[in-house]
This record gives structure tokens, C-alpha cells and sequence, in this order.
């Protein structure tokens, strides 16, 4: 039964009826619609526009039906058009002319809208704890890691030494960042436009002050037109998941990388890893080529609904029943990314030894070299000249920085004393870059506590 059916004299053709309904997936937010219609009857009840009997009937009637869907005595009618409609024809069935008179002072427009804003803050909420949580899984490695020396590498290739925690850290920072948007668009989001009414609020002396502050929102929305048209806070919390999906991802790819035989930087935990049907010596990382791969999800239901909202005229349209899919499913995949990379990497073994060997192998302290000969006066493009012809020589004759003896240096620069092994020791060239931001160990563990500071002042 359609709650608009007054007007027309016909049923609607059976396939427009599947193809309008949305209750296969606005089921989902049955909690916010009945906490929502809960909010709106108090607030009728103040205004003496229902009586105290009514909203108290109302009230104690929708917080039943709550809890019997909730524990599934109820089951939802997937027959009904939407969540909006099946929740006011239940109550109706139940306690008759009362329940009909819920919908006095607001329309479908204002409820949906408020129903999603319930829930995108909630998600909000929930994704930046989990991000949050993420993060501190993290910075314990990166503490137990300080001196665990690797090399960093720009264009893939080895670059210059680091530390794994230098590494991680970097990772942290972008995850920081992520927990700040989030808590930033929750912010902007905290307005609530139910008693925008259809699109031009409504003649009934109602106070939006009470529904807002009753669903927790700072206060109502400033124009009802906006209010029943704005999907800013879902296109902005996608915004926020598709960054995030960005860092998700290229942290996955790290890992793949790392686990590979060539890196063997770190090793998952067989819980976290899969294997082949044909090959038995494989140990994959299905777990992290999956974040990678449901990036691509989270910017397409962004994608989406931008495209969706882009050419709409005020105020209320159709289309924008295309946002809750778009965002249940940016939600669910980042969450689902979340909760399987945290045990993932708080069980992954660090291979520290094979990361130091692999760092002692590539010459990433040549421009730490480089810089010893500036120590001793040189100009750094003529350092860097001098260096350059001294790995050559090593490429050439299978040496490596360390392995080169003094003569072997003398033939490139008359300079070069014993202390030219001190100044290339991989430790050294870490614990040199002690400027803020660099892979030395008090460095990094200053960046760690900066970091959990900054975590706790968000709450985590
Ligand atoms: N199912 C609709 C949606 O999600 C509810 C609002 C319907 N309003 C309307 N005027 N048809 O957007």
C-alpha cells in the first residue's frame, strides 16, 4: 500500500514498483527512521500539536517495533515502497488513527534526509575509530623498530637509509590526516533538516530546535530547501573514504612488495595469507591485493553520486535515492579494509636481518659519502662528481663502499681517512639525520609520541 495513493486510479505497473522501491536497501536505516519519528512526535507532543496521550502512544508504540526489529520478532516487509512507508504502516496497523497522525509537520523529503545524515555521522564516528585504531597498530611496530635500519627507495629503486619505523611513520601521518577529515566532516555535517518539511517547511508551529538537539545534531538546518537537497555530507565523507582508500592501498601494495621472495622484508602470519590451488610453495597476499583492488569500488560509488547530484535543480528529486547504495558501499568497504589489515599487520613478522643486509647492498649511503667530502671542503657538485666515479669503480670491480680500502679511495680524492668508514656506517647515516621529520631513532620516537598525542586529542 502506497502512502501517496489519493490521487490516482490505478495500481502502479508492477515493474515501476520494483524499480522505485529502495526498501531492499533502506532497511539499513530503520534505526535512525524510528529514533528520527521518535524525535518528531516528542517534539509534536511540545508544541501541543499532538496531545500527550498521542505522543506518548507514538513514542512507546515506535521504541516497540524498534526493539522487535532489532531482535527479530518483526521482520521488515521487503514489499513496502520504502523504510519511511513501512515503519508508518506498521504503526498505523497497530494502534490505528494515532499512527497516521506521525507524519503531521514533515514529508518523506526532510525524514530521508535526516535518516542519512543519522546515519553518515554515525558511519563517520565509526570509520575514524577504526582508522584511529589502525594507526596505533602501526606506531607499536614503529616503536619496536627504531633502529631496525632498511632502505627507502624513490622510484623504486634503493635511494637512501631509513629505518622500518621511519617507514611506517610515514604511513601514520597520512592515517592522522584521514581521522581529521573525518572528525572534520562530521563537524560540518552536525545539522539537522528534519522540519524542512517537502522543500518549504510547514505552517504547524513546530520547533526544530527540539528535533535537532533530541537526535544530537548542534542545530537545525538554516534553509529548508537545503535541507531536504543537500547530499554534501555523504559526497564529502566518500571524499574522505576514497583518500583514505588511497592510503589503504598503496600501504597494501608496500606489503606485497615486501613479501615478495625478492624484498622478504616481512613475512604474514599464515591466518593472514592464502595459497595457490596448483602451486604449493606459494604464500599470497590475497589480503592486500584486495585493499588494493576495492580502492577502485570506493572512488566509483563517489563517482556515482556526484554524478548523480551534479545536475539536479532544487529541491527534493528521485535521483537522489542513489545515494544510500553508493554509501553503504563506500562504508562497508573501507570498514571490511580496516578490520582485516589491523590483525594482518599486528601478526606480521619483521625479517630486521634481511632488511639490513639488503640496506648494506645498494650504495644508499653514496650521498653520505658525498657529504664527508663536503666535511672535508669539498664543493657538493664536485663531491657528488667524485662519488659517482667511485661507484662506478665498485660496479665495476665488485666492491661496495665499506669493502673499498683506503687506497682504493685515495686513487679518487686524497682526503679520504680512516673515518670515511664511521661516516658511511648505515647506522650513522640514520642516526645523522636527526633534523625534524628525518629516520633517526630519537626522531622517529619523537614522532610517535607526537603522533598518539595527536590521536588522543581526537578521542583515540
Ligand atoms: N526512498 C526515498 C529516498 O530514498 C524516500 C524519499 C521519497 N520522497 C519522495 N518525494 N518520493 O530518497
Amino acid at each position: 500500500m502506497k502512502l501517496w495513493k489519493g490521487r490516482f486510479t490505478k495500481e502502479v505497473d508492477a515493474q515501476v514498483n520494483d524499480f522505485n522501491s529502495s526498501i531492499s536497501f533502506d532497511s539499513r536505516l530503520v534505526r535512525e527512521d524510528i529514533t528520527g519519528s521518535i524525535a518528531h512526535a516528542k517534539m509534536l507532543t511540545a508544541c501541543g500539536i499532538l496531545t500527550p496521550e498521542e505522543g506518548e502512544t507514538l513514542t512507546t508504540e515506535l521504541a516497540k517495533l524498534l526493539a522487535e526489529i532489532e531482535n527479530g520478532t518483526v521482520a521488515i516487509d521487503m514489499t513496502a515502497e520504502d523504510i519511511h512507508t513501512f515503519v508508518e504502516q506498521t504503526l498505523t496497523e497497530r494502534i490505528g488513527t494515532t499512527g497516521k497522525k506521525l507524519h503531521t509537520a514533515r514529508s518523506r523529503n526532510d525524514q530521508v534526509a535526516t535518516d542519512f545524515k543519522l546515519y553518515v555521522k554515525r558511519e563517520a564516528g565509526e570509520l575514524a575509530a577504526l582508522v584511529a585504531e589502525f594507526a596505533k597498530t602501526l606506531l607499536k611496530i614503529a616503536a619496536e623498530n627504531l633502529d631496525t635500519v632498511m632502505s627507502g627507495y624513490t622510484h623504486l629503486q634503493r635511494a637512501q637509509p631509513v629505518t622500518f619505523a621511519h617507514i611506517l611513520m610515514a604511513y601514520v601521518n597520512m592515517l592522522l590526516r584521514d581521522v581529521g577529515r573525518l572528525a572534520d566532516c562530521q563537524a560540518r555535517m552536525d545539522t539537522c533538516p528534519l522540519g524542512s518539511g517537502a522543500l518549504a517547511s510547514t505552517t504547524y508551529p513546530i520547533d526544530r530546535t527540539i528535533t535537532a538537539e533530541l537526535l544530537g545534531f548542534a542545530r537545525p538546518s538554516d534553509n529548508s530547501m537545503d535541507g531536504v537537497s543537500d547530499r554534501d555530507f555523504a559526497l564529502e565523507l566518500m571524499s574522505d573514504l576514497s583518500i583514505l582508500m588511497v592510503h589503504l592501498s598503496r600501504f597494501a601494495e608496500e606489503v606485497i612488495l615486501w613479501c615478495s621472495h625478492e624484498f622478504g622484508y616481512i613475512e604474514l602470519d599464515d591466518a593472514f595469507a592464502t595459497g595457490s590451488s596448483i602451486m604449493p610453495q606459494k604464500k599470497n597476499p590475497d589480503v592486500c591485493e584486495l585493499v588494493r583492488g576495492k580502492s577502485g569500488r570506493v572512488f566509483g560509488d563517489l563517482m556515482a553520486l556526484l554524478t548523480a547530484m551534479k545536475g539536479l535543480p532544487l529541491a527534493y528529486n528521485k535521483d537522489m535515492q542513489e545515494d544510500k547504495e553508493a554509501l553503504f558501499d563506500s562504508c562497508d568497504t573501507a570498514a571490511i579494509c580496516l578490520k582485516t589489515l589491523i590483525p594482518m599487520c599486528a601478526t606480521m613478522k619483521v625479517r630486521r636481518e634481511r632488511m639490513r643486509k639488503l640496506a648494506a647492498a645498494g650504495f644508499i649511503n653514496a650521498t653520505d659519502c658525498a657529504d664527508y667530502l663536503v666535511g672535508k671542503g669539498m664543493a657538493f657538485r664536485d663531491a657528488y662528481q667524485v662519488t659517482g666515479m667511485i661507484i662506478r669503480f665498485c660496479v665495476e670491480s665488485g666492491k661496495t663502499l665499506e669493502t673499498m680500502t683506503l687506497d682504493d679511495y685515495h686513487q679518487f680524492d686524497e682526503s679520504f681517512a680512516d673515518d670515511i668508514y664511521a661516516a658511511i656506517s648505515l647506522e650513522r647515516c640514520v642516526e645523522g639525520r636527526s633534523v625534524i621529520g628525518g629516520p633517526a631513532p630519537k626522531e622517529v620516537a619523537r614522532q610517535i609520541a607526537s603522533a598518539t598525542a595527536q590521536l588522543e586529542a581526537f578521542g583515540f
